[in-house]
């Protein structure tokens, strides 16, 4: 959620800060905008829209400087226009900001008091009025900052550029990550480390509260109390090939096609068989699993697992509501977070909400480095890889692996699962990867599906058991990526309600692997086909062939016999929202309004 990014080098700044932003452009795309000081110059370009705009703003108004700050905004207080883009200027200061300025309107009117009048909607330009108006009475930059930072309330990172240093630029973190880069004779500064990944690895994490100075020499930090803070540089391994597209039209198509050797290295992770999670349930009387979107469908999938394979209560909540609620927790439970980018507002503020009310807090995270992982008891990686299209796919099957693998844990912990089981259980799991490269296989008839698809307006996505979460989760995928109305179900909640929508242009897509509960979903498709329903039926070849016939289409998937089932059937689901998308034009992986890592609440 807004991208921010910044070099202190030894060339020209522009195009590296434009290059940065690109590998930032995931965070938002609403508008994007560097500042440069030139020769102790400062001043700054702006563009409305994707980063494709500034890069043109740029050839035909170019920006010289080897110091430098950038942006890449998902707007919040604003509309997305140039001028709220950032950076934000006021007089000899400039500034970027990921996060949310929550006393924006009491500044806004002291600075006018003071005579200083924003020309934006956004709650960020008050950051560079109010350090203007220090500098105005003489502090130097960094005496500017300092008195600037704790007058601001909320989330928040920022940077710092300043008229006059060439050799300066301040950074502040609460609440939104921030990373210096460490380079030879460069300094640099972002969101995160895959935005500094060509020109270094070695990454130092600011902490809560941190502030820093950094000039080319390096990087002076201090904690929130003002006192010099010691932070560790770090390596960081990070696959650049990753973070290509590969030969793909879109990194979902990428994403959703790297699935099987996602899996399969994570199950080999430990070894040559996959091992269970160092985690001991014994005595552990709950798990709440809490997330938000598609992680929080991944816990709902778990929450399955959890009873039937070990026995354990299992609660599911949507991050923005858990701690609102006064959710009762008991110091015998574990709070499970789930979080592809681990920099979820609402997730880790949930988190830090659990944290003393619980036995353990255990994260389940893509970012190892994140601030859910940081901050939690027991970090279990999904080791999906970097996950670039907004929508996410092979972090959710690495989710729902990881989470497999913790249940599986439970039951034995618990008395509930024999060796025998187990072995039965891993077996089970070691087979997903091949079922899934038989799946993908579907992709040119999904693609004749979704190009009848593309013309709904409305579809419904039904399921029972495990396969509800999974059709919440098919239908969030399609609206997100195509714009099209969709709403997930239970199967058997239907006829309380939604079965008023039925209409021959609305197609259902019901999801039924041929498992104990196939023949109560087949009477609920039944009852939709009863009312002329338009039904796609994705099973296997048993389910299609006893209940395929009067459907509307039917995807003939592997036979995938146990309960981890739900992980296979997200590949359709995907790849119907995938190939929609396609059909209908849109932007697959920057779809509108969206942002990959949502760092507001
Ligand atoms: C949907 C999607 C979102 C995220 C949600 C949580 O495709 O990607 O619903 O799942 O914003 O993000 P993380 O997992 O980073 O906490």
């Amino acid at each position: 959620m807004c991208g921010i990014v910044g070099v202190l080098g030894s060339h020209e700044v522009a195009p590296l800060l434009v290059e940065a932003l690109k590998r930032l452009e995931y965070r938002g795309y609403d508008s994007a905008g560097i500042a440069t000081v030139n020769a102790g110059v400062l001043d700054r370009r702006r563009a409305v829209g994707k980063l494709v705009n500034l890069s043109d703003e740029l050839v035909h108004n170019p920006l010289a400087g080897k110091s430098g700050i950038g942006h890449t905004r998902w707007a919040t207080h604003g509309a997305a226009t140039t001028v709220n883009a950032h950076p934000h200027r006021s007089g000899g200061v400039a500034v970027v900001h990921n996060g949310i300025i929550e006393n924006f309107r009491e500044l806004r009117e002291e600075l006018a008091a003071a005579g200083l009048v924003p020309e934006s909607q956004t709650d960020t330009e008050m950051v560079a009025l109010l350090t203007r108006h220090y500098l105005d009475q003489g502090l130097s930059p960094v005496e500017a900052v300092r008195k600037t930072l704790p007058r601001l309330h909320g989330a928040f990172a920022l940077a710092f550029l300043f008229d006059g240093e060439d050799d300066l630029m301040i950074a502040a973190r609460k609440g939104s990550p921030l990373a210096i880069g460490h380079g030879d004779g460069e300094m640099y500064l972002g969101s995160d480390a895959i935005a500094l990944a060509p020109m270094t690895d070695r990454i130092t994490y600011l902490e809560e509260g941190d502030w820093a100075v950094i000039t080319r020499a390096g990087a002076v930090i201090h904690d929130e109390a003002g006192r010099l803070a010691n932070r560790a540089e770090q390596r960081i391994a990070l696959d650049q090939t990753r973070i290509e597209k590969a030969g793909y039209r879109h990194f979902m198509a990428k994403e959703i096609a790297e699935q099987p050797v996602v899996l399969a290295e994570a199950l080999r992770s430990g070894g040559l068989a996959p091992t269970l999670p160092d985690v001991d349930f014994t005595g552990v009387d709950r798990v709440v699993l809490v997330a938000c979107g598609t992680a929080s469908y991944a816990g709902h999938v778990a929450k399955y697992w959890f009873e039937s394979l070990a026995g354990l209560a299992a609660e599911v909540d949507i991050a923005s509501e858990f701690r609102y609620r006064d959710p009762v927790l008991s110091e015998k439970s574990f709070a499970i977070f789930v979080s592809q980018s681990g920099e979820t507002a609402d997730t880790l503020a949930a988190l830090r909400y659990a944290k003393e009310k619980v036995a353990k807090v255990l994260a389940v995270v893509n970012v190892p480095t994140s601030s859910i992982a940081r901050e939690a008891d027991v970090v279990l990686p999904i080791r999906a890889g970097v996950e670039v299209g907004v929508a996410s796919t092979k972090a959710f099957t690495a989710q729902l692996l990881t989470l497999a693998l913790l249940a599986l844990k439970a039951g034995v912990d618990r008395g509930r699962i024999s060796p025998e089981a187990l072995a039965q259980r891993l077996a089970e799991l070691q087979a997903l990867p091949g079922l899934m490269n038989h799946t993908l296989s579907l992709g040119p008839r999904i693609a004749e599906v979704a190009e009848e698809l593309s013309r709904a307006q409305d579809v419904l996505f039904l399921g029972r058991g495990a396969m509800f979460p999974l059709a919440l989760e098919g239908a969030l995928k399609l609206k997100e990526i195509s714009y099209i109305h969709a709403e997930g179900y239970a199967s058997g909640e239907l006829k309380h309600g939604p079965i008023a929508l039925i209409a021959p242009e609305v197609p259902v897509i019901v999801l039924a692997p041929r498992d104990g509960l196939f023949d109560k979903t087949v009477s609920n498709m039944q009852e939709v086909m009863a009312r002329h329903g338009k039904v796609l039926l994705i099973s296997d070849a048993k389910g299609v062939h006893e209940a395929g016939k009067g459907t509307w289409a039917t995807l003939t998937l592997p036979d995938c016999p146990g309960p981890f089932a739900p992980i296979l059937y997200a590949l359709p689901a995907q790849l119907l929202a995938y190939h929609t998308a396609v059909a209908k034009g849109t932007d697959v992986d920057q779809p509108r309004n969206l942002a990959k890592s949502v760092t507001v609440e």
